[in-house]
């Protein structure tokens, strides 16, 4: 008997995916970014955005793209080490550190890249990671990646994660790391309890920011800011540009050590050619909008606030208290596909997420406010729910 052709045996892995409600398609949401989208031909409000501040679509942005790629090309034509390293990079990354009052940062192209780097260079084999388990793919990969041993906590178990510290080995690294704010639920991760376990453990502690950086904290600083914490030593801040800075690249803060490490040891910055000078110049107008135009992230705030008090007053139950991650939980896969569709037939596009973005079970319509959105076009947004929430009998 032959051996089964290849390619039948991928197509036989993605039918098993579909036949439990796992089908995964490219939707094209036509050319504009903002509040509206045009999905399968029918224009929508777009609730799926984690453009959070709605600098996607600012003239500023686009105006310091255009101007960088004028004035300096639209390729660096090679690694950070080789002769990759523009005046724009390190330019944007004293403005990372004096953003996140850190001594030193690194720009990365991705925050997923970001995260890759920092983990799987400061923590090697014979190390120890303790990682929380909602913890984003990027710092999972990461973790697979870096060969070191990795012990996971419960999720926001900050006591579990100490003990899982206190077994690792002596003189070697010990990294504990979980996201900011969970991409999926919105909430905060215990920051003070774990940089409190991470400094008696003699742990590194990272924290991935991408969903907090330019929302979270007084001045938008993330979620160190919020809980009224200063940057440390012992602590590396990852983020992200791709999300409420509306461009794209990652990362990392924290002290020169730790910059010197990844500087050195940082594949996923060291083998891929430098970000163009016009992400480097999009990210660094971002950030100075953040500080620029504080009324974004007070219209976020309470636009998050009038959605999640709509959504209870459907009698409809939302993950987690603040801030413009709105998830409404359904349970399988099915019936978050059902209530997706409902959605779109009214208007408002907010796809599915289901595993293994979320755990089984677990599966949701993951609502996202941005700044650019209207008080009305939340009012609509929660009505469609509750109307295709109850055609779906959730
Ligand atoms: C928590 C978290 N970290 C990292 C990333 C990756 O960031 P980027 O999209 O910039 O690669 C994402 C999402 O994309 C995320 O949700």
């Amino acid at each position: 008997m032959g051996e089964r052709p290849v390619l039948e045996i991928l197509k036989d892995r993605v039918a098993a995916k579909q036949a439990v409600g796992l089908t995964r398609r490219l939707v094209s949401v036509g050319p504009a970014c903002g509040r509206h989208v045009t999905v399968r031909g029918r224009r929508c409000l777009l609730m799926a955005s984690n453009d959070y501040l709605g600098l996607a679509g600012h003239p500023r942005l686009a105006a310091a793209a255009q101007e960088a790629a004028a004035a300096c090309g639209t390729g660096s034509g090679a690694s950070r080490l080789i002769s990759g390293t523009l005046e724009s990079h390190l330019e944007l990354e004293w403005a990372i550190a004096r953003f996140k009052h850190a001594p030193a940062a690194l720009f990365f192209p991705t925050g997923y890249m970001t995260n890759l780097g920092v983990v799987s260079t400061l923590a090697g084999e014979g190390d120890l990671i303790v990682s929380d388990a909602l913890n984003h793919a990027s710092l999972i990969d990461a973790c697979r990646l870096s060969r070191a041993q990795v012990a996971v906590f419960p999720h926001g178990d900050a006591a579990r994660a100490e003990e899982l510290l206190a077994q690792g080995p002596a003189d070697r690294v010990k990294l504990l790391v979980s996201d900011g704010v969970f991409s999926m639920d919105g909430e905060l991760a215990p920051v003070p309890e774990l940089l409190a376990a991470a400094r008696r453990q003699n742990a590194l502690l990272v924290i991935d920011d991408a969903h907090a950086t330019g929302v979270w904290g007084a001045t938008g600083r993330g979620t160190l800011e919020h809980y009224g914490l200063e940057p440390e030593p012992q602590v590396v801040m990852a983020g992200t540009f791709s999300k409420a800075l509306g461009g794209l690249g990652g990362f990392a803060a924290g002290a020169p050590e730790v910059i010197e490490a990844l500087v050195h040891g940082a594949r996923s910055l060291l083998y891929s050619t430098a970000p163009p000078p016009a992400q480097a110049a999009v990210a660094l107008a971002g950030l100075e909008l953040v500080d620029a135009e504080p009324w974004r992230r007070e219209h976020l705030c309470a636009l998050s606030a009038l959605l999640r008090r709509r959504l209870a007053e459907a009698g409809l139950t939302s993950v987690g208290r603040a801030g413009p991650i709105v998830p409404v939980l359904t349970g399988s896969a099915q019936a978050s596909l059902q209530l997706a569709e409902g959605l779109w037939e009214r208007g408002i596009f907010a796809p599915a997420v289901r595993p293994p973005t979320v755990p089984e079970g677990a599966s949701r319509i993951r609502l996202t406010v941005t700044a650019a959105h209207q008080e009305s076009d939340i009012e609509q947004a929660a009505q469609a729910l509750a109307d295709a929430a109850r055609e779906a009998g959730l």
